[in-house]
């Protein structure tokens, strides 16, 4: 990073930790809608967020508060309050089945640079390597990815003021179907948006001491 970049910026460490702080889990939202910008501006977010390979693999279905799927939306996420009573839902999806497109895609960005080097990692390594991959692993190794994606999306969520919720407790096959997806792609989480109420904190937030998670070497 330059240091221009750094001398610019606007952001502290305590104001991230901050915003990671306040970051809660709401099943309940009141009916206080998302602005638009708020939710472009998240999805830009995500879509920032790091992958392996840099193969993007991921998928954002935004369902939004007045699409005509929004109520098979809400029964994907088996009608959750969480989903129910939010006022966006997002979906993330893996898209293991377009790894090998995306290096390929890749190499010709770099081919197309003349940066034979990066574009040659691609070509033979890289694409290689995820179309020998076993599809369990695959999907594994994509899933990662995409939950990244969808850190960053809730994180900006919040520092627009508004609330989320990370949901796993849905039907995928539902929600395949509702988007027209293959076998292949991965469910892997929905993120319900909105502006959460007193009753969507379910509880005090819980962590086990961070000194059981962390070990210095
Ligand atoms: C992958 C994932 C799936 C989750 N699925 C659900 C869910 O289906 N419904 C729900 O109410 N909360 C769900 N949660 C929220 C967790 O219960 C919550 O993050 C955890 O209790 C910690 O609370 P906090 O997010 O407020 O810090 C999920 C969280 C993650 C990361």
């Amino acid at each position: 990073m330059t240091e221009q970049v750094k001398q610019d910026h606007i952001w502290s460490v305590d104001g991230f930790e901050q915003l990671a702080a306040a970051r809660r889990s709401v099943r309940r939202y009141g009916e206080t809608p998302v602005p638009e910008d708020v939710m472009r501006a998240a999805v830009r977010s995500a879509h920032l967020a790091p992958s392996s390979n840099n193969l993007q693999p991921w998928e954002f279905h935004w369902v939004r508060h007045d699409s005509p799927q929004r109520d098979a939306a809400v029964e994907a996420c088996l009608s959750q309050p969480a989903a129910a009573t939010s006022a966006e839902l997002v979906f993330f999806i893996g898209r293991p089945d377009l790894c090998v497109r995306r290096a390929a895609a890749l190499q010709a960005q770099y081919e197309s640079e003349q940066n034979e080097g990066t574009a040659a990692y691609y070509r033979d390594q890289v694409g290689p390597n995820v179309a020998g991959m076993e599809a369990a692993k695959r999907s594994a190794w994509v899933d990662k990815s995409v939950a990244l994606a969808a850190a960053q999306f809730m994180l900006a969520i919040q520092a627009a003021g508004f609330d989320s919720c990370p949901m796993e407790g849905l039907d995928p096959s539902k929600v395949r179907a509702l988007f027209d997806l293959p076998q292949e792609a991965s469910v892997v989480m929905a993120i319900s948006v909105g502006q959460g109420i007193p009753e969507g904190l379910y509880g005090p937030r819980y962590r086990f001491p961070l000194q059981d998670h962390l070990t210095e070497h």
